[in-house]
């Protein structure tokens, strides 16, 4: 059977570090901080690159491979790096790239602790940004590029706004203008959406979301060309943000069921975002799977599904969201999402809490917008809590 062939599910499923001498079904955790060598030859060998394998855990370990194997395969690139976190690997992934006197261009709707590598810690370091509207079109991108732009990074759909980038578009810009191209791909995960078909040199995860899928682990990855990856590599090598064995067969573990676990988020998540479509206490829903949503045909065209993420405006500005919050019974209130749990958050009295309300708007927070991690409880005792909490925060 031609492996490269074989469709996403058996991929995640069938892609496994190479069994030991006991001859196990399930990879068991290489907990070991480094790995032994046969003679001298095969040390000299290994450290000149001249032969494959593992030396010690900070450099690779059988458990990440395994786990970054399985995500190239489903996110069709060539090579990538494991990370202990998710950002960890926005990090590496930029920084690999981006010298003192460079410039990145990215989209202004990013996840918070991205944002602040762009506004606190690369200027330090002489690295600077230009935001872009994620509404802006392609122009603006184009007449934003400078001589000394090296990458343009987007997350897509946005959090929370659940706003579009076209990553087809954005792909020619880039190789256009011989700009690396990278997208964190952590809300839609590979099942959802590849931006490398669209031409992303590299697709950045937060594992810790869909990936992990059950609230667990800690955990990133950094994908692309062998190129690319190399000086990646070389970063994470010597800086030392290594996956945890652990977490790595964890997240290996989690790829095997992520094709029917979105399945049921997307699932869930389009029908709740229907159901509350026709709330009278809710102003409007966010979800880019349902006809309203401004960029349903985008959506249409780079995502398999809608996602396990569903906004909506509650009348009744910021009291109402934080009563809203209060009123929940089962649905937990947390910073994460993309567990098995639904999960409800109000961006603008917490995550979002410091920016002014301008700030907030051009990000798409308005007063009353609820977020939703869609969950794999039954459908109607999600929606149950859903609506007596609606109820009870009038
Ligand atoms: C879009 C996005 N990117 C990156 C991250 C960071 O990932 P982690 O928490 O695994 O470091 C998150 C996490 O919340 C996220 O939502």
């Amino acid at each position: 059977m031609d492996k490269k062939n074989q469709h996403f599910e058996t991929k995640a499923v069938r892609i496994q570090s190479e069994t030991s001498q006991h001859r196990e079904h399930s990879v068991p955790i290489y907990a070991t901080s480094s790995f032994v060598f046969q003679d001298a030859e095969q040390a000299r060998a290994l450290f000149a690159d001249e032969e494959e394998g593992n030396i010690y855990t900070r450099f690779s370990n059988p458990n990440n491979n395994e786990f970054v194997d399985k995500l190239c395969a489903l996110e069709e690139t060539e090579d990538g790096v494991a990370t202990a976190s998710g950002m960890s690997a926005m990090f590496i992934s930029m920084a690999a790239f981006l010298r003192s006197g460079d410039h990145i261009l990215a989209s202004r709707s990013l996840f918070g602790s991205t944002h602040q590598i762009l506004t606190q810690l690369f200027p330090r370091w002489g690295i600077t940004h230009t935001y872009v509207n994620v509404h802006a079109p392609l122009e603006v991108w184009e007449r934003n590029i400078q001589a000394n732009t090296k990458m343009i990074f987007v997350e897509t759909p946005s959090n929370p706004g659940l706003d579009l980038i076209d990553l087809e578009a954005l792909g020619k810009l880039s190789r256009q203008h011989n700009i690396i191209f990278n997208v964190d791909n952590c809300f839609a995960t590979p099942y959802l959406q590849n931006p490398a078909r669209w031409g992303a040199h590299i697709v950045t995860h937060s594992a810790t979301k869909f990936i992990d899928g059950q609230g667990r682990a800690i955990g990133g990855a950094v994908l692309g060309t062998k190129a690319l990856m190399q000086e990646v590599r070389f970063l994470a090598r010597h800086t030392g943000p290594a996956l945890s064995p652990f977490n790595g067969w964890i997240l290996s573990k989690s790829l095997e069921t992520l094709a029917v676990r979105m399945e049921k988020h997307c699932e869930h998540a389009l029908a709740l975002s229907e159901f509350l479509e026709n709330h009278e206490e809710v102003i409007h829903v966010n979800y880019p799977f349902l006809p309203s949503h401004p960029q349903y045909t985008l959506a249409k065209k780079q995502m398999r599904l809608g996602g396990g993420l569903v906004t909506f405006e509650l009348k009744g500005g910021v009291e109402r969201g934080k009563r809203f919050l209060n009123a929940l019974k089962m649905l937990s209130f947390t910073a994460n999402l993309g567990d098995t749990r639904t999960i409800a958050t109000h961006p603008a009295s917490t995550t979002h809490s410091k920016l002014s309300d301008e700030e907030r708007a051009a990000v798409g927070i308005t007063p009353g917008l609820v977020r939703i991690s869609v969950g794999l409880e039954h459908l109607e005792d999600i929606k149950t809590d859903l609506v007596q909490a609606i109820e009870h925060s009038r």
